[in-house]
């Protein structure tokens, strides 16, 4: 299968954004826009992530054993398009956070916040399955999310 053609199969398929956070080892936050985030059990509460193993995020979810999910909403696509840029410009100027239970950064108008510890990693070829328990989760904002289609952000329907 040619994995540029597979790239295009794929983006068909229209999802959320979320920003993940998670911290440094010199107590500082870092993060990266991700769209593969997945609910995966109530009981025990389990969400997951799909990150590049060889993404700065990856190394820092391991290494802190933390990591928040931030629920985007529609008027967050400059934040979207930010945290997933892979210049060195500081990711977090745009934005209010504030810090979660983990002490990972969390959007303080995000549609959802979902704050986890890193209960298990299975490596899934060139990425990582990342499982999260969930510590503390909330709803700041009862905003329409932020919905990507074929690489193009688009506004989710208000409620
Ligand atoms: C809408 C969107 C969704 C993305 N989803 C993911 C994802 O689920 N997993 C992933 O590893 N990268 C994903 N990326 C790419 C990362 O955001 C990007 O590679 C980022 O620069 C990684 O940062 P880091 O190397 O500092 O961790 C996505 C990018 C965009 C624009």
């Amino acid at each position: 299968m040619d994995s540029r053609y597979l790239r295009t199969v794929l983006a068909q398929w229209a999802t959320g954004v979320v920003v993940l956070t998670t911290r440094t080892e010199e107590g500082g936050h870092h993060g990266m826009t991700a769209s593969s985030f997945t609910s995966v059990a109530l009981d025990p509460p389990l969400v997951s992530v799909c990150v590049a193993s060889d993404s700065t995020t990856c190394r820092l979810i391991r290494s802190s054993g933390v990591f928040a999910v931030n629920v985007l909403g529609c008027d967050h696509e400059e934040i979207g398009r930010r945290f997933a840029t892979a210049s060195a410009t500081d990711r977090f100027a745009v934005g209010d956070w504030d810090i979660a239970t983990t002490g990972t950064a969390v959007l303080t108008d995000a549609v959802a916040w979902i704050d986890c510890v890193v209960a298990a990693c299975y490596p899934a070829g060139d990425h990582t399955i990342v499982l999260g328990l969930v510590q503390d989760a909330a709803t700041p904002r009862p905003a329409a999310p932020l919905i990507y289609h074929d690489r193009t952000y688009y506004e989710g329907i208000a409620r």
